[in-house]
C-alpha cells in the first residue's frame, strides 16, 4: 500500500502573531504604504526587487515627480524611463515598467487589475510581486514568496532542505497559501517583509524581539545560524592520470608539458594515455602490458612498483596520481625533439615542477637514498 504523507502546513498562531507584530513594530510611513492606488504600489514593488528600502526611496519620489500617472509613463519615450532609472540597477526591470505601463493603458485602460494571476501576465511582474501589488491595492489574498520569506520559513518552520531546490520551494509556496489569513492580508504581508528585513537577517537575527521566537524551530533547536542552508556545492570533479617515474642510476625521466593547460610548460612526469579510473572514488591503475608499451620508447624496463596514490586539489577539480616507479636495465638514447630530459636527483629541488610532482619525487629520493644508497 503506497502511503501518502498529507501535508497540513494551516497555522491560523502564525498569521495573528504576525499581524499583531506587525501592527506595533512594523513599518508604517513607507512612501508607498497608506495608499490603495496601484499605480504608487506596483512601481514601488518593481523597484524593491533585489533592491533594498533605502536605496529605492529617493529613485522613487524623482520618477513620480517626473511620471506622476501611469498614463504619463506610458506616453514617455522609453529613453527618458531608462534614464530616470539609472543607477538603480538591473535595467530589465525599467524596461519592463515602460512596456508594463503601455499595456496596462492598451488593455485595462489605464487600471491595473487586482487578481494576482492576471498581474502576473504582465512584464516584469513574477508570481510574488503580482501577489505583493494584489494585496496591498486590492487586499486581494495572496502569497508572496522572496528571499526573506524563505528566510523566515526555513527558520520558524526548521525547513532544512535548500530553498533554491524546486521541491523545497514548492512546498514553500504551498505553506505559503496555507498560512494566509482571512482577515488583514496588507499587514501579513507587510508583516513578513518587515520581519526578514529587520529582525530575522541572514547573520545576526534579532530573536530576542522576535514573535515568532516561541514557535521557531530555529530558535529552539539552536539552529538560527545552520537555516536556511546554503546553497549546496557542486561535489568537486575528480581527475586521474596514471604517472611514470623512470629511473635509471641518479635520474629519472621527465617531460616538458605543452604550453596550455594545467601545469603548462612545466616539467612532469610523462603519463599513461587514457588510463582512467572506473568509477567515483577509484584511482586509475596500470597493467604490465600497458606499462611495457609505455616504457619501451625510452628503455627496457625491468621491474614496476606502484606507489602510493597521490591527492592534489586544484581549485576545479581534484586530481589522483597514481604513481608508478618503473626501474630500467637499459636506457635508450632520447630523440632530440622528444622534449624529454633525463634530471639528476640533486636538481629536483630547483627544478621547474608541478608541487605534487616534485614532492613525489623528492620522497621518492629520500626513500631510496636511505634505504638502498642509490637513488630510486
Ligand atoms: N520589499 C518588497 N516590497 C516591499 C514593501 N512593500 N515594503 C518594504 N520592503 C519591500
Amino acid at each position: 500500500m503506497k502511503v501518502v504523507a498529507v501535508e497540513n502546513f494551516a497555522d491560523p498562531g502564525f498569521s495573528a502573531d504576525l499581524i499583531g507584530w506587525q501592527k506595533v513594530h512594523g513599518r508604517h510611513t513607507l512612501p508607498w504604504q497608506n495608499t490603495r492606488d496601484a499605480y504608487l504600489v506596483w512601481l514601488s514593488e518593481i523597484m524593491l526587487q533585489q533592491t533594498q528600502v533605502s536605496a529605492v526611496l529617493g529613485y522613487y519620489a524623482r520618477f513620480l515627480e517626473r511620471f506622476p500617472t501611469l498614463r504619463d509613463l506610458a506616453a514617455a519615450p522609453v529613453e527618458e524611463v531608462m534614464a530616470q532609472w539609472s543607477g538603480l540597477g538591473y535595467y530589465t526591470r525599467a524596461r519592463n515598467l515602460h512596456k508594463c505601463a503601455q499595456r496596462v493603458v492598451a488593455e485595462y485602460d489605464g487600471v491595473f487589475p487586482s487578481d494576482p494571476l492576471l498581474l502576473a501576465e504582465l512584464p516584469g511582474i513574477g508570481r510574488s510581486t503580482a501577489a505583493a501589488i494584489a494585496a496591498f491595492s486590492a487586499g486581494r489574498r495572496a502569497a508572496i514568496m522572496d528571499g526573506n520569506v524563505k528566510r523566515v520559513f526555513a527558520r520558524v518552520f526548521g525547513i532544512d532542505t535548500y530553498p533554491g531546490e524546486k521541491k523545497t520551494e514548492e512546498a514553500m509556496w504551498r505553506r505559503a497559501e496555507a498560512l494566509l489569513p482571512e482577515q488583514g492580508i496588507e499587514s501579513y504581508t507587510q508583516g513578513l517583509m518587515d520581519m526578514g528585513a529587520t529582525l530575522c537577517t541572514r547573520s545576526s537575527p534579532s530573536c530576542e524581539r522576535c514573535p515568532m521566537q516561541a514557535r521557531c524551530v530555529a530558535f529552539n533547536t539552536g539552529r538560527t545560524r545552520d537555516l536556511p542552508v546554503r546553497k549546496p556545492k557542486k561535489a568537486t570533479p575528480e581527475k586521474h592520470a596514471v604517472m611514470l617515474a623512470m629511473v635509471d642510476g641518479r635520474q629519472v625521466l621527465l617531460e616538458q608539458r605543452p604550453p596550455s593547460g594545467i601545469w603548462g610548460g612545466l616539467l612532469s612526469l610523462p603519463e599513461l594515455e587514457g588510463h582512467v579510473a572506473a568509477g567515483d572514488d577509484e584511482v586509475a591503475e596500470a597493467d604490465h602490458d600497458a606499462l611495457l608499451g609505455a616504457v619501451g620508447k625510452f628503455g627496457e624496463m625491468e621491474s614496476y612498483e606502484r606507489l602510493s596514490t597521490v591527492t592534489h586539489v586544484f581549485t576545479h577539480y581534484k586530481l589522483y596520481i597514481a604513481p608508478y616507479r618503473i626501474t630500467l636495465s637499459r636506457r635508450l638514447a632520447l630523440a632530440a625533439e622528444s622534449g624529454h630530459v633525463w634530471l639528476d636527483a640533486a636538481a629536483i629541488g630547483n627544478a621547474a615542477l608541478p608541487a605534487p610532482v616534485k614532492k613525489l619525487l623528492l620522497e621518492l629520493v629520500g626513500d631510496s637514498n636511505a634505504a638502498q644508497q642509490r637513488m630510486f
